[in-house]
């Protein structure tokens, strides 16, 4: 269990990343409520980056996705199978990485000062439990390298959390 992040915000995008890396693993705790764990593990994300506006979770019951554990403004609750940003990166089982969210047909617009967005789905043995969602007030804030680190983090959270037995 963390009891304070420890990040330097003058390092890199990758920096930062690597960084939070054992401190996720440390916070996670299998003893406690898996909302309680993605409660603090999107705490962790939006302390560390200041371009995160709003980050939060979208979580699978039966065939819409439900708000979960988030952090930013007041969002949409209840995203269908391939609508919008989330939608579709769940209809996809893919991540979406958005630089300009007006580009986007069918962006939800939740945050009016939202400008970009990345989607990552939690995924575990072909089987998707919901999405993780990061929206910046700035064009193009996310790359393939947080693609490629918010994908691992997800993996850790489906490995190592029971996400087959959720209760939504
Ligand atoms: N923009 C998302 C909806 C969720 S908000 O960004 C919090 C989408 O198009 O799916």
């Amino acid at each position: 269990m963390i009891t304070a992040l420890e990040i330097d915000k003058t390092l890199s995008n990758s920096e930062i990343y690597n960084r939070l890396l054992p401190q996720i693993e440390g916070m996670i705790n299998t003893d406690e409520p898996l909302i309680t764990n993605l409660a603090n593990f999107i705490a962790i994300l939006k302390e560390a980056f200041e371009k995160i506006s709003w980050i939060g979770f979208y979580l699978r019951k039966e065939e819409k996705l439900f708000l979960g554990p988030f952090q930013g403004k007041v969002a949409c609750t209840a995203i269908e199978l391939g609508n919008g940003v989330c939608g579709t990166a769940w209809e996809k089982k893919e991540t979406i990485i958005v630089e300009d969210v007006d580009k986007f047909p069918g962006h939800i617009a939740c945050d009016s000062n939202s400008r970009s967005e990345i989607v990552v789905p939690l995924l575990k043995d072909g089987d998707i439990y919901g999405v993780l969602d990061l929206d910046s007030s700035n064009l193009s804030s996310f790359n393939d390298d947080d693609k490629k680190y918010l994908e691992i983090f997800a993996g850790i959270l489906t490995q190592k959390l029971e996400f087959s037995k959720m209760v939504l």
